[in-house]
């Protein structure tokens, strides 16, 4: 058994980031977690497994700008990194991301993104998602640039975001989906086409490696399964039923990403920096 194996993996409910706010003001993404889901990103672990192909991450220094519940720090600890940094700007997060961490020597720090505090050139890989989508558009750049910063020249930048599809989409279809998006999920959520995501990561002294999207599935019957097991789709359906305060929200939740339907995807990026 390995130390990361004798690791609980229980998240109980006053573990859980905005447990004491009422589900009516509760960020979306903890309404779901509070449903019991782990997976929080709009692509689904399946194409988080795809960017992890083409990021190897055995022996080289990783740090994960958002770990969130800790789902995809599972995967990057699995693959043998010699180091690993979470950064997460939530004291809860910290708190379950901690113990994971340090069982193979690693950490977790609470710090925005923007401003890790890491040294410049000190890492081989940064990975973040479901994280750059709720930013405005300065705070993205900001981050991005943070990974660039960390990063040593050559070293990879893989993201997974929320996007908007086709590249042409109207101006006031956008307008209108990140007015609903904030609405239901408390969140001001700017998802990018993209073109605008790869601009907006080449602008910040990126070259793109590889991007792969697909569906934005967060609230479907086969995603969740695939996502969360029988065993936690059943949990996750018990507490929508039990909870009325968390299914107004959920299905709100899913009004808004049904009427948008296509034009939201899951969205992710492999980008090296370049000098
Ligand atoms: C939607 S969850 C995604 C969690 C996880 N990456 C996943 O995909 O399941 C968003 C996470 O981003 C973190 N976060 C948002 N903005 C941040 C920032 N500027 N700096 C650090 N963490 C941030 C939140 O605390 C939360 O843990």
């Amino acid at each position: 058994m390995n130390e990361r194996s004798k690791v609980d993996t229980t998240i109980t409910e006053s573990q859980l980031p905005q447990a004491g706010r009422d589900a009516e003001h509760m960020q979306g993404h903890w309404v779901l977690a509070r449903l019991g889901k782990r997976v929080l990103r709009p692509g689904g672990e399946k194409l988080t497994k795809r960017m992890l192909a083409h990021t190897p991450l055995a022996g080289k220094r990783v740090v994960e700008f958002a770990p969130g519940l800790g789902r995809t720090t599972r995967l990057i600890l699995n693959a043998g990194p010699v180091a690993y940094t979470g950064v997460d700007r939530d004291e809860q997060v910290v708190k379950i991301i901690g113990p994971l961490a340090a069982s193979v020597g690693g950490t977790c720090i609470r710090a925005d993104a923007s401003q890790t505090g890491l040294p410049d050139g000190s890492t081989n890989m940064v990975i973040g998602e479901a994280m750059l989508t709720m930013q405005s558009e300065r705070g993205k750049r900001a981050i991005i640039g943070e990974a660039h910063r960390i990063l040593r020249p050559g070293g990879l930048y893989a993201i997974h975001e929320m996007g908007l599809a086709p590249d042409d989409l109207d101006d006031s279809v956008k307008d209108a989906i990140r007015k609903d998006l904030a609405r239901a999920i408390k969140v001001n959520a700017r998802p990018l086409t993209a073109v605008e995501w790869r601009e907006l990561l080449e602008s910040e002294g990126f070259e793109v490696v590889w991007s792969g999207v697909e569906p934005m599935a967060l609230l479907k019957m086969r995603r969740n399964l695939a996502d969360e097991g029988v065993g936690g789709v059943l949990c996750i359906a018990r507490n929508v039923l039990t909870h009325a305060d968390l299914r107004t929200r959920v299905l709100q939740m899913r009004r808004v990403f049904n009427t948008y339907g296509d034009a939201l995807t899951g969205i992710a990026f492999v980008v090296r920096r370049k000098d």
